[in-house]
C-alpha cells in the first residue's frame, strides 16, 4: 500500500495505530527516561564571536555540553526561515515517482540519496523519519545530480553557514591552543560537506516508536536547523537524563560530531542524542554535517600529541569510520569505540 512513499506517504494514509515494523523496544522509547526541564543547553550569541569571553563560552559549551545554540550569527534569518524550510517542504510535496528517482535503486549516484529510517537493512525497528541527503562534491556535480526544486536554496544554505562554520573551528582550535588552521588542517576539519532535508511525519502513536534513535554524529560539528516544532533531546551529563533542545527562532543548533571528539583528544565531547517522534505536526530538521575527506585519516591532533598527552583515540581512515557507522542501526554512542 506504501511502496517507496516512505513515512510521509504511510502518515497521510491516516492510520489510526502505528505499523508494527516501527515498534520500538522498550528500552528505546523516550517515555522510559528522565525528561530534565530544558534550557540547560547554552545558548551563544556570536555577534561578538572574537571576543575571549564568547569564545570561551563556545569551548566550554563543547567540552561540556557537546550541543549549543548560536543566536545573532552570520547566516541571515531569510535563508533560514524561508529559503530552506521551503526547499525542504517544496521537495517532499513531489510525486513519490520523482521523489524515486533518488532513492538507493534508482539513483545515479551515492552523493544524492532519498531514503526512509536510518539503516533499515540492519535496524530491528525502523525509525519514523524520511530524508533527502545531499554529500556536496562541486557546484557542477550539484547542478547536475540534485533535484532542481530545492539545489539553489541549499547551496546558499550551504555557502551562507561556511562563514559561521569556519568561525567556530577556529574558536574550538584556539581552545586546544591550535593557533592557525592551514589548509591542510581546514581539509582535516571541513573538507566535505553533506546537507540532510529531514522530514519527520505527523505519527499516529509517538510514543512507540522514534524519529531518530540514540546516537552521535560521526562528523567534525553539525550544524542544524530546526522548524518551531521541537522534538531533539540531547543526553546530560547524569545517568539516564535527557534534555530538551528547544526550537529558537533564527537559531542554529551546534554539536560536535565524533571526529573532532577524536581530533581534540577527548577535550570536546561527542554527545549522543534522539529525537522523539510528534503526533500532532510535522515536523522539518535541516543538518549540515561538516566532515574531514573520506580519504583522510583523522585521529588526535599532532599539536596536542606532542605536549606529552597521551593519545585516547587511535588514527583511522575516515572513510572507514563512516563505513562502520552505517553498518550498524542507531544504538547509542558506539561507533566512536572504532577508534579506540
Ligand atoms: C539527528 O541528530 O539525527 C537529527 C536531529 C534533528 O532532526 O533535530
Ligand atoms: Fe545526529
Amino acid at each position: 500500500i506504501n511502496k517507496g512513499n516512505g513515512v510521509k506517504g504511510l502518515s497521510e494514509l491516516g492510520l489510526k495505530a502505528l505499523p508494527k515494523q516501527y515498534i520500538q523496544p522498550l528500552e528505546e522509547r523516550m517515555c522510559m527516561t528522565n525528561i530534565v526541564p530544558q534550557g540547560s543547553i547554552p545558548i551563544i550569541d556570536m555577534s561578538k564571536w572574537e571576543d575571549p569571553k564568547v569564545a570561551k563560552s563556545i569551548c566550554d559549551a563543547a567540552s561540556e555540553w557537546g550541543f549549543f545554540q548560536i543566536v545573532n550569527h552570520d547566516v541571515p534569518i531569510e535563508v533560514l526561515l524561508e529559503n530552506v524550510k521551503d526547499a525542504t517542504y517544496n521537495f517532499f510535496k513531489m510525486p513519490v515517482e520523482v521523489k524515486n528517482k533518488y532513492s538507493k535503486e534508482h539513483s545515479s549516484s551515492n552523493n544524492v540519496r532519498f531514503g526512509t529510517s536510518f539503516t533499515p537493512q540492519a535496524e530491528k525497528a525502523v525509525e519514523w523519519k524520511d530524508y533527502l541527503s545531499l554529500f556536496y562534491v562541486s557546484e557542477e556535480e550539484a547542478s547536475a545530480l540534485w533535484p532542481s526544486i530545492c539545489r539553489e536554496k541549499v547551496l546558499d544554505y550551504m555557502k551562507k553557514s561556511e562563514v559561521v562554520i569556519k568561525q567556530l573551528l577556529q574558536v574550538l582550535m584556539k581552545g586546544l591552543n591550535v593557533d592557525e588552521i592551514d589548509e591542510a588542517k581546514e581539509s582535516l576539519l571541513m573538507g566535505s560537506m553533506r546537507t540532510n532535508l529531514n522530514y519527520y511525519p505527523k505519527c499516529p502513536n509517538p510514543k512507540l516508536t522514534v524519529g531518530v534513535g540514540r546516537h552521535s554524529d560521526v562528523s567534525t560539528l553539525i550544524i542544524l536547523l530546526q522548524d518551531e516544532i521541537g522534538g531533539p533531546f540531547v543526553r546530560g551529563n547524569e545517568g539516564d537524563d535527557w534534555i530538551h533542545v528547544p526550537p529558537i527562532k533564527g537559531s542554529l543548533v551546534i554539536n560536535v560530531g565524533d571526529a573532532l571528539q577524536i581530533m581534540s583528544n577527548g577535550r570536546y565531547r561527542s554527545v549522543e542524542h534522539r529525537v522523539v517522534a510528534n503526533g500532532s505536526k510535522n515536523r522539518i530538521s535541516v543538518p549540515i554535517f561538516v566532515n574531514a575527506r573520506p580519504i583522510d585519516m583523522i585521529g588526535p591532533l599532532p599539536e596536542l600529541v606532542a605536549n606529552g598527552e597521551k593519545p585516547i583515540h587511535k588514527q583511522v581512515l575516515y572513510s572507514d569510520y563512516v563505513k562502520h557507522f552505517f553498518r550498524k542501526a542507531h544504538d547509542g554512542k558506539k561507533t566512536v569505540e572504532f577508534a579506540e
